[in-house]
């Protein structure tokens, strides 16, 4: 995920703001930049890849300053490459801003600003908010950033320096996080705290709508016009920490940050007053979709699973057949696909072995090919004719989880997108759920409340040996995930089910020593999976059900309840998998495994 660095006083600049990109490196990123002002004049220096080629670059052609933003850039908008690598600058060179999130409404703003003569250097939706500046800039870099982010819809965090004010930074923030450090004669800011914690420990976390002249020597700022105070906090945290936003593990913090990551799949492409779908897809138009006959999921791991809810979405809303398939198994069967089928790549990382294999044998037999990944410029999104990405960020914990809800995300749009072209899905149906989108956000927050209760049913269960996951329908892939989830990081062996299928075989397991996790929110097989608990409940089984609430039938069967919001099943999956990837972990730490690096894994299978 990007990082934004700035300071302002008496020291050099470049120095402070390298070492801060250095200490945001775990974040992930593909390319880095700084600016300084210098006698007026602003010096940019940029770099692709690792923040090394930045400070060799620095070093053939050095600048200094002593006031200056940097930033290290997770590719969104734009391949990684020098031009779309920030600090970004408006015509004149004068101006120069630094980005954290996505400018919704840049392709309109960007159109408009061409039509005024406005010459753009990259491909990043940034560099609209640098020109917006310009063109609302007579004397005063603060107001001109004021009016420029009237004009901008999105998500941002935002630094701002104007070679003909060298005596101030401007910073904003909406939805992106935006710190201050507060030092003697110099501010510091940064996106990330471990950035900051080498100079200061007193810092200020802006809030959104916050805008703020910062100087050496003072901060100000205003929010909706007004001037106001936001409380100066200490950071006692060390260095370790910081990176991991406070939380004990990477892990955590990315079930945490998913109310973010969804939003961030979802924005800029669905718009709560407008009933259509913005996906970057160019291959497959309307009328290739019309000659499409089979569709076929392609993935491995916690991807496959994404791959299982697709299925139910695509053969409920778009009516073509989709089989779904562990790419190491699919590249060596005889693939039967030709130019009508469309076959869909899921990966987080984009380079995982099999995965791109598969890819690339699909090709071969003239079947279209579309990926849905999370990492920018990956090798599967490279090589498939179109990419949906899922805009999660980087992620650091080898268990997927903001992945797997970002993917399930992506392709319930990429669902709908096609519904919209195939004439399935009518614009009232459509209507109401991008409406139930725009609040998933919430509901999943809703879910992390229930953390304390999780721990507690973790306690009681961490020291069983077994456990069955059951589900039906859209919730069977979350069965499968939620034991992926208990295998990898707590070395528990779990299967997951389709609760329908136990009394063919897998009944037999069951009796008191074998704890079974239910997932029975409300939908079409609620009964069904009644049922199926009873069955359990009757050999004996301690039975865990993930319920909505107002549950009355499933609460008197089972033994302990975690409560969810209702929500219809369709987004079902990305709610009933929190409580699970939280089970999964409380359950890891009380063991004592290795959370973040369970044992014989790698985030990144690039080998077979
Ligand atoms: O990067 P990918 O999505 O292609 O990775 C696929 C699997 O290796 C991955 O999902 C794996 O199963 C994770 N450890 C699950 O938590």
């Amino acid at each position: 995920m990007c990082g934004i660095v700035g300071y302002i006083g008496n020291k050099n600049a470049t120095d402070i703001i390298y070492d801060g990109l250095k200490k945001l490196e775990y974040r992930g990123y593909d390319s880095a930049g700084i600016a300084v002002i210098d006698h007026n004049i602003v010096k940019t220096n940029r770099s692709t890849g690792k923040l090394v080629n930045l400070k060799a670059n620095l070093e053939k052609n050095p600048i200094a300053g002593n006031i200056g933003i940097g930033h290290t850039r997770w590719a969104t908008h734009g391949k990684p490459s020098e031009e779309n690598a920030h600090p970004h600058t408006d015509c004149s060179g004068k101006i120069v801003v630094v980005h954290n999130g996505i400018i919704e409404n840049y392709i309109s703003l960007k159109k408009q600003l061409v039509e005024e003569g406005h010459k753009f250097d990259s491909e990043t939706d940034t560099e609209v908010v640098a020109h917006l500046i310009e063109k609302n800039y007579h004397g005063n870099i603060l107001e001109a950033t004021k009016k420029a982010l009237k004009q901008v819809r999105g998500t941002y965090a935002l630094a701002v320096i104007c070679g003909e004010e060298p005596d101030k930074i401007i910073v904003s923030r909406n939805d992106a996080p935006l710190v201050i450090g507060v030092g003697e004669n110099e501010n510091f800011i940064a996106s990330d705290v471990p950035a900051l914690l080498a100079y200061v420990r007193d810092v200020i976390f802006l809030e959104n709508g916050d805008i703020c002249e910062i100087t050496k020597n003072g901060v100000k700022i205003t929010n909706q016009d007004k001037l106001i105070e936001r409380k100066t906090q200490k950071i006692l945290w060390n260095a370790i920490q910081a990176e991991k936003g406070g939380y004990k593990h990477f892990m955590l913090k990315e079930i945490y940050e998913q109310p973010q990551s969804i939003q961030d799949t979802f924005r800029g492409r669905v718009f709560s007053d407008q009933k259509q779908i913005l996906l970057e897809i160019k291959n497959i138009t309307k009328e290739v979709l019309n000659k499409i006959s089979r569709i076929y999921i392609i993935a491995c791991g916690t991807s496959y699973h994404a791959g299982l809810t697709a299925k139910f979405l695509l053969e409920e809303f778009v009516q073509i057949p989709t089989e779904v398939d562990i790419a190491s198994e699919f590249r060596y069967r005889n693939q039967v696909l030709d130019k009508n089928s469309l076959a869909i790549f899921i990966s987080q990382s984009g380079e995982t072995a099999d995965t791109l294999v598969a890819l690339r044998l699909a090709k071969q037999k003239g079947a279209k090919t579309l990926a849905i990944c999370n990492v920018i410029g990956s090798s599967i999104s490279r090589d498939a004719d179109d990419v949906v990405y899922t805009h999660c960020g980087p992620e650091i914990g080898v268990a997927s989880t903001k992945a797997f809800t970002g993917q399930v995300m992506a392709l319930l749009l990429l669902v709908f997108d096609f519904a919209v072209k195939k004439g399935t899905i009518t614009e009232e149906q459509l209507d109401n759920y991008i409406k139930q989108i725009w609040n998933l956000p919430s509901k999943v927050s809703e879910c992390l409340k229930q953390a304390d209760k999780i721990e507690k049913i973790a306690k009681i269960f961490s020291q069983t040996k077994q456990f069955i996951y059951l589900a039906r329908n859209i919730n069977y892939p979350i069965a499968l995930e939620g034991a992926l989830k208990l295998k990898e990081i707590s070395y528990i062996y779990a299967e997951g089910y389709a609760a329908g299928e136990m009394k063919h075989g897998p009944i037999a397991l069951i009796d008191e020593n074998m704890p079974v996790m239910v997932i029975a929110t409300k939908s079409r097989i609620y009964e069904k999976i009644i049922s199926n608990i009873q069955e359990a409940k009757a050999r004996g089984a301690n039975i865990i059900a993930i319920v909505n609430e107002n549950d009355t039938a499933v609460t008197k069967l089972s033994d302990y309840q975690i409560v969810v919001p209702e929500v219809d099943e369709i987004f079902s999956p990305i709610i009933n998998v929190i409580p699970l990837q939280l089970f999964a972990y409380y359950v890891s730490t009380m063991r004592g495994c290795d959370v973040d690096q369970p044992r014989n894994l790698a985030k990144s299978v690039t080998v077979e």
